[in-house]
């Protein structure tokens, strides 16, 4: 199968990159259509959180059209945190190494450094991500950092090119070997066996003990109730 070619737009200013893809997916735009911005104004994060979009970090969507069942989708997930990790792992100074929190959250020293929004419309699923290059959030919920306050490089362009080349060569490992592969390498980036995490599901907050990523990229934690199987939800401490 031939590597994913990229379309790649790019915009001073947006409401956001998401969106956009959007409109351009029910327009028929085709599968690697990208489109960036330097700033969006109503950038989205997950459970409709705003994301905090100034110029100086990299806010970019992709658009794919991949063949697969409608319940494989959220793999695009694991797919893409490891295409930013490895990213970001390029950009940092050595011995510094990013770490990845269920679902699709990059972390460097246990601060979020990237965000990743999976969007499954119709025939088309929107990719998000958002990078931290140049600031982070102050006020928000959880521990944020970027690049530059890590030590790394901070050009948008480089995070780009590098970003669409590491993305290219994950979906493409996705789509010739399937998800076994994906999951083994998030599981050398992801919490160590044994960590305890606590994640909120439906408004309810529960601890447990990381056992692994299952076959399907859920969540698998032994709480005091015995071994729970997350799908949705997500990681507040790990
Ligand atoms: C998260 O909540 O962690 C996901 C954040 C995703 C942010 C990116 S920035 C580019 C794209 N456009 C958006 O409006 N959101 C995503």
């Amino acid at each position: 199968m031939a590597q994913l070619q990229f379309d790649v737009r790019i915009y001073q200013r947006l409401g956001s990159t998401s969106d956009e893809i959007r409109r351009l997916a029910a327009e028929g735009a085709s599968s690697g259509t990208v489109v960036c911005a330097d700033e969006q104004t109503a950038g989205r994060g997950r459970y409709a959180r705003r994301w905090f979009s100034p110029p100086g970090n990299l806010y970019l969507s992709l658009l794919l059209r991949p063949a697969v069942p409608a319940p494989r989708i959220a793999e695009l997930g694991f797919v893409t945190a490891l295409a930013v990790a490895s990213t970001v792992n390029a950009l940092l100074p050595k011995g510094v190494r990013p770490t990845l929190k269920w679902p699709n959250d990059v972390l460097v020293n246990g601060a979020k450094i990237a965000g990743i929004l999976v969007e499954h419309i119709d025939d088309a699923v929107i990719v998000g991500i958002g990078i931290n290059i140049l600031h982070a959030p102050a006020n928000a919920s959880y521990a944020a950092t970027t690049l530059v306050g890590c030590g790394g490089i901070a050009s948008v362009d480089t995070a780009r090119a590098l970003l669409l080349k590491r993305l290219a060569d994950q979906i493409d490992m996705w789509q010739t070997l399937g998800f076994a592969p994906i999951r083994h390498e998030w599981l050398t980036l992801g919490p160590t066996p044994g960590t305890t995490v606590q994640v909120t599901r439906d408004g309810q907050t529960m601890a447990g003990r990381f056992i692994t990523l299952d076959e399907d990229g859920a969540l698998l934690i032994e709480t005091p109730q015995g071994r729970q199987r997350i799908i949705t939800g997500e990681v507040v401490n790990q």
